[in-house]
């Protein structure tokens, strides 16, 4: 695999982080091609955990060069909190970190104005991650976002953030006991990022063709799932940008034929954080037990996630969707000890086409496969797994129609099944 892409294939949180980091040990570049800091990508080795949100994961191998997409939405102030935390725990970024000229702002009133957002929509809130990422890429859709090679054109950049605070100030004063700074002093604090990043600021066009050419390995990182596309997801309780394959394309100006292979990550169940229908969604004592083993909590907001079993009409859909052309099955051994596990291969009553924006009170249709009472944890090799546990898993390929790759047995890089 020289260029691969690492797709969700739920809800986000299938644990892209993990193989991501499994796989940059064979590239040269990671990238991160959408979304922003609303993303949360766990990663464990030696004795420290890491939680990635905008800097791509490749940073944590010390080969690895790391592109900060185009597509991607930077919060400057989050970016330096991650930034300095890696340097606490001993990883050094700076000669390997390269930020698009083209990614826009998050700017303090985008998260101000979300606030407001979601409380007027009183009960049809999103659940968002109030991480300021959808008025973020609203302004850029409407043209009035900042980039970041705005920050070096000063005029530019004032009239930005004036027509960004002019658009949000009176959703934002619905707020209680807010207070908005002027677009000079806003002006004055991006400054001081503008001057800290400008050593890593990249065409990623040029950047990535340059590195095309040179045959370097790209990992592309995508970021949440295809679920929460904001095309094709369960509108209106999706994301903001293009979390399919497609997003990599757009997002980062490159080559359609950059992206060779696919690898699309599911759970060996099904999680969702955030409102929005979930159909195999368990709301009894097998999805309590599935989040208290899973240890289900959201990597960005702490969140109790939701769970439930893998919904299998959605799988094949989101597989397709990314030309998913390998699987990676994550947290299999959270499914150790269930006597029957459950999978859906149909919605019984839906009428008219599969509309993911209209799912509410569809009936899930399940067929049922034996679970293993033996331990999977830490497995490496398939041979090592219980005969029922290699069926579920072939069952999860076959729905995907999508080669089994590699298989996670916990949080640890060296507890995988690399097929
Ligand atoms: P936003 O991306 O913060 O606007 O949130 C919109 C929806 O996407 C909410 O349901 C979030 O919980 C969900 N979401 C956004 N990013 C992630 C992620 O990285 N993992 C899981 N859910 C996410």
């Amino acid at each position: 695999m020289s260029s691969t892409a690492i797709v969700g294939l739920q809800w986000g949180d299938e644990g892209k982080g993990k193989i991501v980091d499994l796989l940059s040990d064979q590239v040269d570049l990671a990238v991160r091609c959408q979304g922003g800091a609303n993303a949360g990508h766990t990663v464990e080795f030696g004795d420290c955990q890491f939680i990635l949100h905008l800097v791509p994961t490749g940073v944590l191998r010390p080969d690895v060069r790391n592109l900060i997409g185009g597509g991607v939405v930077i919060d400057l102030p989050g970016l330096f909190r991650e930034l300095s935390e890696l340097l606490k725990k001993g990883i050094q970024w700076q000669d390997r970190l390269f930020i698009s000229v083209s990614a826009h702002l998050v700017l303090p009133y985008h998260k101000l104005v979300e606030q407001a957002d979601e409380r007027a929509r009183g009960p049809h809130r999103i659940g968002t991650t109030l991480r300021g990422i959808g008025f973020a890429y609203a302004d850029k859709i409407t043209r009035r976002g900042v980039r970041v090679g705005d920050l070096y054109h000063r005029d530019k950049l004032i009239t930005r953030l004036q027509m960004g605070l002019d658009a949000h100030r009176d959703q934002i004063m619905t707020l209680p006991d807010v207070q908005l700074p002027t677009a000079d002093v806003l002006a004055d604090e991006l400054q001081e990022y503008a001057e800290k990043i400008r050593p890593y600021v990249v065409n990623p066009s040029e950047f990535l063709h340059e590195e095309i050419a040179r045959k370097s390995r790209i990992l592309f990182e995508g970021a949440q799932g295809a679920p929460l596309d904001s095309d094709g997801g369960t509108d209106p309780y999706v994301t903001s940008s293009t979390t399919t394959g497609g997003g990599i394309r757009t997002g980062l100006g490159v080559d359609p034929r950059a992206v060779e292979d696919v690898i699309g990550v599911t759970k060996a169940y099904c999680t969702r954080v955030g409102n929005g229908p979930f159909p195999t969604e368990l709301t009894d004592e097998i999805g309590e037990k599935l989040r208290a083993q899973g240890k289900e909590y959201g990597a960005t907001t702490g969140r109790p996630r939701r769970c439930g079993w893998v919904d299998g009409v959605l799988l094949r859909y989101t597989s397709r969707i990314n030309g998913t052309t390998h699987l990676a099955v994550t947290k299999l051994d959270v499914l150790d000890g269930m006597d029957v596990l459950k999978v859906c291969t149909k919605y019984t009553d839906q009428h008219g086409p599969l509309d993911l924006a209209n799912l509410d009170g569809v009936q899930p249709e399940y067929e049922e496969w034996p679970g293993w009472s033996e331990s999977t944890v830490g497995a490496t090799k398939w041979s090592d797994l219980p005969a029922n546990c290699k069926k579920y898993l072939e069952r999860l390929s076959e729905l995907a129609e999508a080669k089994l790759h590699i298989v996670s047995t916990g949080p640890r890089r060296d507890q995988t099944i690399r097929m």
